[in-house]
């Protein structure tokens, strides 16, 4: 940047001075450029009130304009005003026809937005901003257009040529170059346009929808990955049925195309009726799949699909409404897994989201609200704020509605906004529409930042037979937001009687959703015998930090009888939690520490228990993660907390030897893999068992993990058993299998990605050399965003004792990572920043190193737009 970013204001926002009713584009791709042909036909927005309005259209420094043209006349310099990255037109008739012909070099394009190359194929990436690298335009979501299409390229390097909406029309060309058009009918913004060109293979399907139109559904990928898109199209149809039946919504076009591509900065891409996926999000196979990605498939494909109506349908009217679509898509997305699998399951992963990632987010220096007031990049707003918090305030409105009214709700919004760009007043307006319910409170979740804190407190009174429950709310400081005003707050509470029966509270209910709307509420309960234990936040009804003071027996207690299964183990968490603060209070390196009994007792009872769930045992027996535990502290103490949680684990693993053992083998049957929640579940709970049992560093278990490597015929059990392995005291048998896996593997690039990020993630000394021989590696590739993923941002966030060396090194390394990136990709470099903003949570040494970290970046010349938002904030 020769002068400082602008910063782009909510309140500035004015609606666009022209329409573009239908666009008219034309590729043709080469391998040394791209031509770009686009025809726009404009006009007055009559909503604008203007005088003289301009038509500014967005370009890049990578876009060459070659001509321009207004209704067939060829405009000279003079009659535009072209500035970096605009072309300002004034004086224009009522209505126009624009016609530009640009030059740009997608094969030379390594941020990977706009028009670019993934392993030989052309594919897109247009949100948010990236249509305007492809050609001059408005590009803007308010700005919604018809598209015609024509790609031209050669044949036989190129034989699929795709876009967004039907074929219309194809033909031969010259030099054996080939032609398609694609002609899309939904007036639709820029964002979503989409192009493939490539060689390759597809599977197809068809699907019938609710009104009995029949739709092709087509995915692609390369040709050695046919053998993987199976399970991408089941989920497809499973997400295209579930939107019928529980929004009512279904697919309007009539072919649903999905291609797979390698380079992609993100997971995938909701391109109308093309949308575009990372290999990782779509691709799966048991012998190449672990369960994790079986999920993620499932869930990002039906995430993609939803957006056809919440997003696509209904857009946003600006970027600052982003969490309109994202938030509600991301909620539409949750509750089909639940639906689809274990709901329990399903909330306790996404809790575990927010309280690791999104609250340490809303704590930092780029903490904002689900709609902020202004940005430099729009891309740095693609957060877990935006996504999962959005989604968390979207499942509050349906808590506070219940089912039935949000539904009416829904109904309002998409039929009121069909086809319109939208803000997310517009949605809960439709909700307090729809339900005749008063939101005007509630609205503050979407203009204030920060994690709303709860106080709880209470008192009862064996006399009268009352209970009292005292909530108190506060919200820390955020960048620009120092006082918040109260929320309101969905509490959903159960009260447990001292024999474990639940008390039946309002309507006979065992739960109880309190309205929180000030600043201290009291909440009485009466003709209670015995003071009960308090349930609380069950279902985690809202995206807050609760604390209560319960003593372990009776979170102990919660564990075993609370009706709620994510209090249940939302109450073993905290057991451990409490346990492990005090040891990491306390913790000098070579003095012994002693395990409070209680979690060993709780543990076992749930190891004994028959007929559990086995998703939940496996859950409730996982301890809190170390990026959980420098979460909820203070200043983060990171070997303390490393050496804490390896203690706590072998001496669980030694107390409860025998029944680990036990559980594993019950678990460890041969079966045909299937991604199903229950069979996910017996395999999360056998390598649970065996990484405790290897901790024990015993021969028997390495030689039991050994085997289980050896006799896989799935990647899940092969990769745990493989980072058991690596990441456990036996050295030589480590390097033997990670050779092994790799002779295996070397193929199959998203396999080669597990290799590399369990040795990005092993704990041991010497992590930063590792790293530094495996970006040496032939596997790995600079350019591609999955495997800067695999081992960069994995070493940085999954092996914390060794990035935060006391030296510095790993964040000097972090930076130089940045520098080269800056250039290269920024939407990634921004990305792999977020460990180093964090320097705050650090004590005094680490955060001078980090601070020279973040400087060193802030110093080493020309920073994207990107990257100098994120390091100027965390700066500030
Ligand atoms: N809209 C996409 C989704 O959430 C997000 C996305 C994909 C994206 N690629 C991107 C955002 C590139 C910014 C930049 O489904
Ligand atoms: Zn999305």
């Amino acid at each position: 940047m020769s002068q400082e970013p602008k910063v782009i204001y909510l309140k500035d926002y004015q609606v666009p001075s022209y329409l573009i009713e239908a666009t008219e584009l034309r590729f043709e791709l080469f391998e040394q450029e791209t031509r770009v042909s686009a025809e726009l036909r404009g006009r007055r927005n009559p909503e604008c009130k203007s005088q003289a309005p301009e038509l500014v259209l967005f370009g890049h420094e990578e876009v060459e304009l070659l001509s321009l043209k207004i209704d067939g006349r060829t405009l000279a310099e003079s009659e535009y005003q072209q500035q970096a990255e605009t072309l300002t037109l004034s004086s224009l008739p009522e209505q126009f026809v624009l016609h530009s012909e640009t030059r740009i070099h997608p094969e030379s394009n390594t941020a990977l937005e706009g028009l670019y190359k993934s392993d030989g194929m052309f594919c897109t990436q247009c949100e948010a901003e990236g249509f305007r690298r492809i050609t001059f335009f408005p590009d803007r979501p308010d700005v919604m257009s018809v598209y015609r299409t024509t790609i031209e390229a050669d044949r036989d390097n190129y034989p699929v040529l795709l876009s967004n909406g039907n074929l219309v029309a194809s033909g031969e060309a010259e030099n054996g170059r080939h032609w398609v058009t694609w002609e899309d009918p939904f007036p639709k913004p820029s964002y979503l346009f989409a192009l493939v060109a490539g060689d390759l293979q597809y599977i197809e399907d068809s699907y019938t929808t609710l009104s009995g139109r029949d739709v092709r559904l087509l995915i692609y990928a390369e040709e050695k990955d046919l053998d993987k898109l199976d399970y991408a199209m089941q989920s497809l149809k499973k997400a295209m049925q579930w939107d019928e039946e529980v929004y009512g919504r279904e697919y309007d076009l009539d072919i649903y195309m999905i291609v797979a591509v390698d380079f992609f900065n993100m997971g995938a891409m909701e391109n109308k009726g093309l949308n575009i996926f990372n290999t990782s999000c779509v691709l799966a196979n048991p012998k190449t799949t672990t369960d994790a990605a079986f999920q993620r498939v499932e869930g990002v494909v039906a995430h993609e699909y939803f957006h056809n109506w919440s997003g696509n349908r209904v857009t946003c009217r600006d970027w600052f409404q982003l969490s309109l679509k994202e938030g509600f898509t991301v909620f539409r997305d949750a509750e089909f897994s639940a639906d689809m699998n274990s709901r329990t399951v399903k909330r306790v992963e996404d809790v575990g989201v927010m309280r690791t990632a999104q609250f340490a987010e809303d704590a930092g220096p780029m903490a904002h609200p689900i709609r902020p007031d202004s940005f430099i990049e729009i891309s740095n707003f693609y957060t877990l704020t935006i996504y999962e918090k959005g989604a968390e305030v979207v499942r509050m409105v349906h808590t506070l509605l219940g089912p039935e009214l949000f539904r009416k709700g829904s109904d309002l919004y998409f039929e009121r906004h069909d086809g319109q760009a939208v803000t997310t007043e517009d949605f809960i307006q439709a909700m307090e529409d729809a339900s005749g319910r008063d939101l005007s409170q509630f609205r503050a979740w979407y203009h204030q930042a920060g994690t709303p804190q709860l106080e709880v407190s209470d008192q009862f009174d064996p006399e009268s037979g009352e209970y009292q429950l005292t909530v108190r709310q506060s919200c820390p400081p955020t960048p620009g937001q120092e006082k918040k005003t109260a929320f309101h707050i969905p509490l959903a509470i159960g009260l447990i009687d001292p024999s474990g029966a639940e008390l039946p509270l309002a309507e006979g209910q065992g739960t109880q959703v309190l309205n929180l709307t000030e600043t201290e509420q009291v909440f009485c309960f009466t003709g209670l015998s015995q003071k009960p234990v308090p349930s609380l936040l069950r279902g985690f009804s809202a995206p807050v930090k609760l604390s209560y003071p319960y003593t372990r027996d009776e979170l102990m207690f919660l564990m075993a009888h609370d009706s709620d299964g994510f209090c249940r183990w939302d109450a073993a968490q905290k057991l451990a939690v409490d346990i492990m603060q005090e040891l990491i209070a306390a913790y000098k390196p070579d003095q012994t520490m002693q395990l409070d009994e209680r979690l060993i007792t709780a543990y076992r009872a749930v190891l004994e228990a028959e007929g559990l769930d086995q998703a939940m045992v496996s859950k409730v027996l996982s301890l809190p993660s170390e990026a959980y535990l420098s979460e909820l502290a203070e200043v983060v103490d990171v070997d303390a907390i490393h050496q804490v949680r390896n203690f706590v684990r072998r001496t669980l693993a030694a107390a409860l030897e025998t029944l680990l053992l036990q559980r594993y083998q019950e678990t460890d049957i041969a079966e045909e893999y299937s991604p199903e929640a229950d069979a996910i579940a017996r395999r999360s709970l056998k390598n649970l068992c065996l990484s405790y049992l290897i901790s024990l560093e015993k021969e028997e278990y390495l030689e039991l993990a050994k085997a289980q490597y050896a006799k896989a015929d799935n990647m899940t059990d092969m990769q745990a058993a493989l980072s058991l392995v690596v990441h456990s005291v036996f050295a030589a048998d480590a390097e033997a299998m990670l050779a092994d896996f790799y002779e295996r593997w070397s193929g199959e690039s998203l396999v080669v990605n597990l290799w590399l990020s369990i040795q990005a993630s092993d704990p041991k000394p010497g992590a930063l050399q590792r790293v530094e021989a495996l970006m040496q590696h032939p596997a790995f590739d600079a350019k591609n965003p999955n495997k800067l993923r695999s081992v960069i941002s994995v070493f940085c966030a999954q092996n914390p004792v060794n990035f935060h060396a006391a030296d510095g090194s790993g964040y000097r390394f972090l930076a130089q990572q940045i520098i080269q990136l800056n250039k290269q990709n920024p939407q990634i470099a921004s990305r792999m920043l977020t460990p180093l903003t964090r320097w705050k949570k650090f004590p005094q040494q680490r955060q001078k190193l980090m601070i020279e970290a973040l400087e060193s970046v802030r110093d080493c010349g020309e920073l994207s737009k990107d990257v100098f938002e994120v390091i100027s904030k965390s700066l500030a």
